[in-house]
């Protein structure tokens, strides 16, 4: 059965939810799911902007079929060729024979990588800023590489001022029946997903994020349709204020990441007192994670929000523990930067791990490492207390 929402007069979802996929990209948790976002707008000419992944293809298929109420669809608009997005494309051209793609040369590059479906007679290749009138309707596209692939592109609707933004401005989570921002508590219920998807989607590319903000700023744009999440048609400032700040690695609050590694609970015990310390001086702003249990992609997101992180970890190897090295590299592929680091590290025998997280933080931008180090053998003494209560001071006089 179909299972559509109206967003104007002429425009309407038709994407899906999916909620029994447990890893996006196969390696990112989405506990509360994840939606697939297409549209249809209704013209002189039909038009569809993007397909969906193939878990959701057949509400998908029904959804435009009810909505095209048996007219025939002219246009698909590939704004993003991953296949959580392109993988319908062959089962729209199979069902509208008639239909035209439309994408720059780099989104038919991809289209041929990904499928073997004869397309030259079918394809509208345009360039940056290229207009196409579909009746009342003018949309015009734009280049936005890598948010998140090289062949991103948004379009800009100039009739209802929509901007549908590929990758840009999406989170995870299903719609569960709502579609717009105005419909949920969204800086409670959302923007930990939203800053989550974005931080591990596209938080490595902040420059060509920026250059899409710019191009945005040149527009007047009303209603935003990303690929994943809620459409928004109200705030915008409040989405694109928090898009500033990510893709310009800005914190976004005063506050504490504690992420640590812990073999046998003794680390864990001292990054516990560390937080304890804390919290009596009022710094309870801050969240903590162990990252052998905790999925990375959690991590990363309170790195990008807080202006603080405390790394505590034994050593292991000779080097850094394994889970805490994971979170160093993806640190530095998604270019966390700006944000002032303390160091705690446990060994029972060699402790080298400190001196190695320096070596990774210095590979990374601007990151400000608090000379404060503690190091514990094997377990926390009382004696260890002082130099923990020494670096919670120096983190208090940071923030
Ligand atoms: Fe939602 Fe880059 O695909």
């Amino acid at each position: 059965m179909y299972c559509t929402r109206k967003i104007s007069e002429d425009l309407y979802w038709v994407g899906g939810n999916d909620r029994r996929l447990t890893l996006f990209e196969n390696i990112f948790p989405i506990p509360r799911g994840v939606s697939y976002n297409s549209f249809v707008l209704l013209d002189e000419k039909t038009v569809l902007f993007d397909t969906v992944d193939a878990a959701v293809s057949r509400q998908f298929l029904e959804n435009i079929a009810y909505v095209l109420n048996g007219r025939t669809l002219d246009y698909l608009v590939i704004n993003h060729m991953e296949p959580d997005h392109c993988s319908v494309i062959e089962d729209i051209v199979m069902r509208y024979p008639q239909v035209k793609l439309i994408g720059n040369a780099k989104t038919f590059q991809m289209v041929q990588q990904f499928y073997e479906f004869k397309m030259e007679e079918r394809v509208i290749q345009i360039k940056e800023g290229e207009e196409l009138s579909v009746g009342k309707h003018t949309l015009q596209f734009f280049m936005a590489p890598m948010v998140h692939w090289p062949e991103v592109m948004v379009t800009y609707d100039q009739c209802s001022k929509v901007l549908f933004s590929a990758d840009g401005f999406g989170s995870f989570g299903a719609l569960n029946g709502i579609l717009f921002n105005d419909e949920v508590n969204f800086d409670r219920d959302w923007i930990d997903d939203a800053r989550r998807y974005y931080t591990n989607i596209v938080g490595k590319y902040g420059s060509q994020m920026q250059g899409l903000l710019k191009k945005m700023a040149a527009l007047d744009i009303q209603i935003i349709c990303p690929l994943h999440g809620p459409v928004w048609r109200s705030n915008l400032d409040y989405l694109l204020g928090k898009h500033q700040k990510w893709s310009t690695y800005e914190s976004e609050e005063k506050g504490v990441l504690i992420a640590y590694a812990s073999m046998y609970g003794n680390t864990q015990n001292m990054a516990e007192v560390l937080a304890g310390e804390l919290a009596e001086a009022g710094i309870t702003n801050t969240s903590m994670y162990d990252v052998s249990g905790t999925h990375y992609s959690y991590v990363i997101a309170d790195a990008f929000k807080y202006t603080n992180i405390v790394l505590a970890t034994p050593t292991y190897n000779g080097d850094i523990y394994p889970v805490m090295q994971q979170l160093l590299d993806d640190m530095k592929a998604l270019n966390v930067q700006n944000k002032t680091v303390a160091i705690m590290e446990n060994g029972s025998w060699g402790p080298t791990a400190a001196k190695k997280i320096k070596e990774s933080l210095e590979n990374m931008k601007n990151m400000t490492i608090l000379e404060n180090t503690v190091t514990i053998k094997s377990s926390m003494k009382i004696g260890d207390r002082a130099s923990v209560k020494a670096l919670a001071a120096k983190i208090v006089e940071t923030l």
